[in-house]
């Protein structure tokens, strides 16, 4: 399997954007997997097993069998109006955001929103400030749109706003500000109450869109919830929903919420994407969130898998690996974000020999524009069985021995 992405050669037959493009490590690894047996800790995707099967099938059975025939038909770019109704009545119940119904727009996933967001804010060489690490997909969108893009250091209570404010203070001018607050992909970051208040502060100070990506919020299985920074009344935040993670990704809903003057333009730039999310499966979304109980019995589902996950996969590194790697633990979410504590071995050392052993990981340099988090490493602990979540550890450790072998044998 080979590790390198190929960049996309310059053809002058194609837009010059195409050169900002970069195909994702991340995306090649989960393909890698499917080709032969590894045991993948990089994909970050729900588990098969944990999927609403039953549930997603009578749902579409009662769909199919009403004979409404506009769940086949094309629907309004702004999204189906039952959906919209659901997620407005779930955000003010769940994370204390008011907002109407018209400030609300199914997306086709969380992903598309980003790209619209990019499409309507981003002229070529304006600054998109990210987490460092950041999302890939984020990353992407944003590249396709030629932003420059900065990245702000991220610790435990995620992305650093001091530090942002010094580089605002000496002029830097973003245009938007996208973080992941919850269980942040990659770095499993969970920002603060305090910094998602002064981020919430400096985009108003500054002028410059927050793009809050929300996918994970419900997966938490440890501490208590933090008010998202959409709940502290500023103008300019731009709210992600994602159904992806608490139903299923196929379907590719999500929903954006923002102020008027960036959802109407988003609109008719959705409109010249897709023209429209899929009717059927927003009904779908609908008929499962109307269904009584059934998204909490769900969503409690999904934690207690998660939080089983973490914690086998920690204890598996903290047994196995032990001081070799330096891993955090994050309250929620699907992954780990774990340093390399060994001289001389970096990321992309270990997931190469890690992957000589049937293990994919992800280097952390994936997630930066500047090639920093090299010695870090993305392990997901969503898909894999607790027995192979082990085993998975084991050939890491196994990874490990080998460079530290070479290594000495070098130095002797
Ligand atoms: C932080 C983040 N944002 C967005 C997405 C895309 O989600 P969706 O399936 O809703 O497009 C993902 C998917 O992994 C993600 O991790």
């Amino acid at each position: 399997v080979s590790l390198l992405t190929a960049e996309l050669t310059h053809d002058p037959r194609l837009a010059q954007r195409v050169g900002a493009m970069r195909p994702s490590l991340v995306r090649e690894m989960v393909a890698a997997a499917a080709r032969r047996p590894l045991l993948s800790l990089a994909g970050g995707l729900p588990p098969d097993d944990a999927f609403p099967q039953r549930a997603i099938a009578d749902a579409a059975a009662r769909l199919l069998a009403q004979a409404d025939p506009s769940v086949l038909q094309y629907s309004p770019t702004e999204g189906d109006p039952a959906l919209i109704e659901v997620v407005v009545s779930d955000l003010r119940e769940r994370l204390d955001i008011t907002v109407n119904e018209g400030d609300v727009v199914i997306t086709s996933g969380s992903q598309q929103a980003l790209d619209l967001s990019a499409k309507v804010l981003i002229d070529p060489g304006d600054v998109a400030v990210v987490e460092r690490p950041a999302y890939v997909g984020a990353l992407r969108a944003l590249s396709a749109y030629q932003a420059q893009i900065v990245g702000v250091s991220v610790d435990d209570d995620g992305m650093d706003t001091a530090h942002l404010a010094a580089l605002l203070d000496d002029g830097l001018r973003p245009k938007l500000c996208y973080v992941v607050p919850n269980f942040s992909n990659p770095s499993g970051a969970t920002m603060s109450a305090a910094r998602r208040v002064h981020l919430a502060e400096l985009s108003e100070r500054y002028g410059f869109v927050v793009v809050e990506d929300d996918p994970y919020g419900q997966l938490r299985f440890a501490g208590t919830d933090v008010a998202p920074i959409a709940s502290h009344g500023v103008g300019n935040v731009l709210y992600l929903g994602s159904f992806s993670k608490v139903v299923a990704p196929a379907l590719r809903v999500g929903y954006l919420t923002a102020p008027a003057w960036l959802t109407r333009p988003m609109v008719v730039a959705k409109q010249a994407t897709d023209l429209t999310s899929s009717a059927f499966n927003q009904r779908l979304i609908v008929e499962l969130f109307t269904t009584n109980g059934w998204l909490a019995d769900h969503v409690k589902l999904l934690r207690e898998l998660y939080a089983a996950r973490a914690d086998v996969l920690l204890s598996s590194l903290a047994t196995r690996v032990g001081t070799r790697l330096h891993a955090r633990r994050p309250e929620g979410g699907m992954f780990v974000w774990a340093s390399v504590a060994v001289p001389g071995i970096d990321a992309s050392a270990l997931t190469a020999a890690c992957l000589r052993h049937d293990v994919a990981i992800v280097p952390g340099t994936e997630f930066t524009v500047d090639g920093t988090c090299a010695r870090e490493v993305r392990l997901s602990f969503s898909v894999l069985s607790a027995a192979n979540l082990d085993e998975a550890v084991a050939r890491m450790a196994r990874g490990f021995d080998d460079l530290e072998a070479h290594d000495n044998g070098r130095s002797t």
